[in-house]
């Protein structure tokens, strides 16, 4: 048996140590919004939050985030009102949205460390998130729109 939290909440799965966390999230917990893309952490489809930092849920075994903080898409407000979501919807970003979780995951990481990226700062952060669709300048534009408004943001849920 393995616990953690997951988007607040503890949970305990029995599962093999080394079965990657996307498999425990997606078949085990039933939440769906962490993609699968390469499964050999080399798209970012798969990007949820250990401890407030991105990961790929692919390639990490649920055994390393025994009794950590697991936060996945589904951790961001229901309501879409994190500045991050808002962004999105403002700018259009999605496409086939297949990367969308992977890449809304990254953005919220990178602006709760540092609210002010350059564009050097975006690029880099984000390189590891692939979308095939080529919405970069529309997740890029969203990413600058969100920068401000994640300061006053202050979330309303638990
Ligand atoms: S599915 Fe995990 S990085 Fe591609
Ligand atoms: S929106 Fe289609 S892969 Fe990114």
């Amino acid at each position: 048996m393995i616990s953690f939290n997951l988007n607040n909440k503890p949970v305990t799965v029995d599962a093999e140590a080394d079965m990657p966390l996307l498999w425990v999230i997606r078949d085990m917990l039933n939440m769906t919004g962490t993609k699968y893309g390469c499964g050999m952490a080399l798209c970012g489809a798969c990007t949820v939050h250990l401890d407030g930092q991105p990961i790929r849920a692919c390639t990490m075994p649920v055994s390393a985030v025994a009794n950590k903080n697991i936060t996945t898409i589904e951790g961001l407000p229901a309501d879409g009102s994190h500045p991050v979501q808002q962004a999105w919807a403002e700018h259009n970003v999605p496409q086939c949205g297949y990367c969308q979780s992977g890449q809304i995951m990254s953005a919220v990481a990178l602006l709760e460390g540092n609210p002010n990226p350059t564009d050097a700062d975006i690029d880099n952060h984000m390189q590891g998130n692939i979308c095939r669709c080529g919405t970069y300048p529309r997740i890029k534009a969203a990413i600058k729109s969100a920068a401000s408004a994640v300061k006053k943001w202050e979330p309303s849920h638990e």
